[in-house]
């Protein structure tokens, strides 16, 4: 590829190169990249790493590469009624709006429609790493790993665990069949056809399919079966962990009412050894103090899911706050808690949740010393700061900042080819588009029109302008994406 390229660095920082020649190999790795080549060099820079320009993407004006989005909490099953059910809060959203819909799921041959739409909605808005949740059946929940295997998209998906509280059509009838099924889609899982062999012989240390446990939240699981869940994750140290954690006040309330001898909701998980580093816990609104420490200590991450947190009411999670305790923080589109299966609507709302906040507790906020100036906690979290929790934030979470979530040689090649649609109004880019900055149109790009691009893509942008889609190397999707 030869182009401008984005690369998220750090929480504060990211690269932006407009003439990046990166090169990626046939196990689908990035192999080199040369930060800035210009035009009449790149002959002979290919030349110099034995490359021909046969196979050389060369990108357009306003194009973009960016690393592909880490989706680090989602429910595939609740695709079928997103867009619904607002005026509930959490818990009467899930008897009235999410069960229902989740318990048709028992048919194998709905499954396998919704889910097919479903994944291609999600590899299209961008997602190339996804933490599925299913549902309870067994047999769905192989259906949604062979799809997002067929699809080639990476992602860890999990059977639901829940046996308690939940409507008598919608639960696993004891621990010991939930256990059981849980060890049944997790070697399903593994033994999915090429999903350790093609990937180990390309060099990748990871299958892109992986299985996750996913004990609902801690109101629908009975002690035995956490229990039982932790005894999974004790004897299986890489194995990660999905769950929900203190999204809803009543939620919070009913928890600590159910596991009094665990003293907080990051306890009950904590007491059954399902809070460890590779535990994603989803919200994170109305942690205590205690808890914070907590999951710093055990290094488990927080998916932060603010159209969610919006949409049902839950509140706005103090991510500044997690961040500056060093807490790992990723984003989440918890469809159908949130209304949009692209991670640019968190990012979005993940600005505005932090400008909340900002303008919330101004009054608390004095002239900041040279110390408070690089907190993050109550004020707006900056562009670089949300590039790399839709990113490199995520890859953290699922153990898998290695891999993916920048460009670097020996990464996989997880990239969307970003490009400014004419349709879109107020767009980056040349021709008619109406632009900030007024400049000849020959001049070349700019550091500074990269910002702008990358700006008004994550505060405007939409599938429309996610062309491409790779994973691993592979094109899997966008809106060029015509079919394997
Ligand atoms: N807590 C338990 N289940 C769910 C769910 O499906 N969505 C959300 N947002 N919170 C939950
Ligand atoms: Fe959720």
């Amino acid at each position: 590829f030869y182009g401008a390229v984005i690369n998220p660095q750090t929480l504060r920082s990211y690269d932006a190169h407009p003439r990046c020649l990166l090169a990626v190999g046939p196990d689908g790795n990035i192999s080199w990249l040369v930060e800035d080549v210009a035009p009449h060099d790149l002959q002979q820079v290919l030349l110099q790493y034995g490359c021909s320009d046969e196979h050389l993407v060369e990108l357009k004006d306003g194009e973009f590469l960016l690393p592909g989005f880490v989706d680090t909490h989602t429910h595939a099953p609740q695709v079928p009624n997103i867009g619904t059910g607002q005026q509930y809060e959490l818990l009467d959203w899930l008897a009235n709006v999410t069960f229902p819909t989740e318990a048709k799921f028992a048919d194998v041959a709905f499954a396998k429609r919704v889910y097919q739409q479903v994944v291609r909605g999600f590899v299209d808005a961008g997602t190339t790493t996804c933490c599925y949740y299913a549902t309870l059946h067994l047999d769905a929940s192989k259906v949604l790993a062979d799809t997002v295997h067929a699809q080639g998209q990476r992602g860890f998906i999990g059977k639901c665990n829940m046996n308690h509280d939940c409507p008598s059509y919608y639960s696993e009838p004891s621990p010991e069949e939930s256990i059981s099924a849980t060890h049944s889609i997790i070697s399903y899982i593994r033994s999915l056809p090429g999903a350790s062999s093609i990937h180990a012989a390309a060099g990748t240390p990871q299958p892109l399919v992986q299985p996750i446990l996913t004990p609902r939240f801690a109101i629908s699981c009975t002690a035995p079966l956490l229990k039982g869940l932790g005894e999974i994750a004790a004897s299986d140290p890489s194995l990660l962990i999905q769950t929900h954690i203190s999204e809803n006040p009543s939620e919070v309330k009913y928890t600590n009412g159910l596991f009094p001898d665990a003293g907080s909701y990051a306890g009950v998980y904590d007491s059954f050894g399902l809070l460890r580093e590779g535990t994603i816990l989803a919200h994170a609104v109305h942690l205590s103090p205690p808890e914070v420490d907590l999951i710093k200590e055990r290094n488990a991450g927080i998916s932060h899911c603010p159209t969610s947190n919006f949409n049902l009411r839950s509140g706005v999670a103090p991510v500044g706050k997690f961040l500056d305790k060093g807490i790992k923080v990723g984003l989440g589109t918890d469809v159908s808690g949130g209304f949009s299966v692209s991670i640019l609507s968190e990012v979005q709302h993940a600005s505005m949740a932090s400008k909340v906040l900002q303008f919330t507790n101004a009054a608390t906020i004095t002239t900041p010393s040279k110390a408070e100036d690089s907190k993050f906690e109550n004020k707006q979290l900056p562009i670089p700061t949300l590039l790399y929790l839709a990113t490199l934030g995520g890859a953290s979470l699922c153990r898998m900042e290695k891999h993916i979530g920048s460009f670097a040689p020996g990464k996989s090649f997880d990239a969307l080819v970003v490009s400014p649609s004419g349709k879109q109004i107020g767009m980056w880019g040349s021709g008619e588009k109406i632009r900030s900055t007024e400049k000849e149109s020959e001049s070349p790009t700019e550091k500074r029109d990269l910002d702008e691009w990358l700006e008004r893509f994550l505060f405007c942008g939409d599938d429309r302008n996610v062309d491409r889609v790779y994973v691993q190397g592979r094109w899997i999707g966008g809106r060029s994406f015509t079919g394997f």
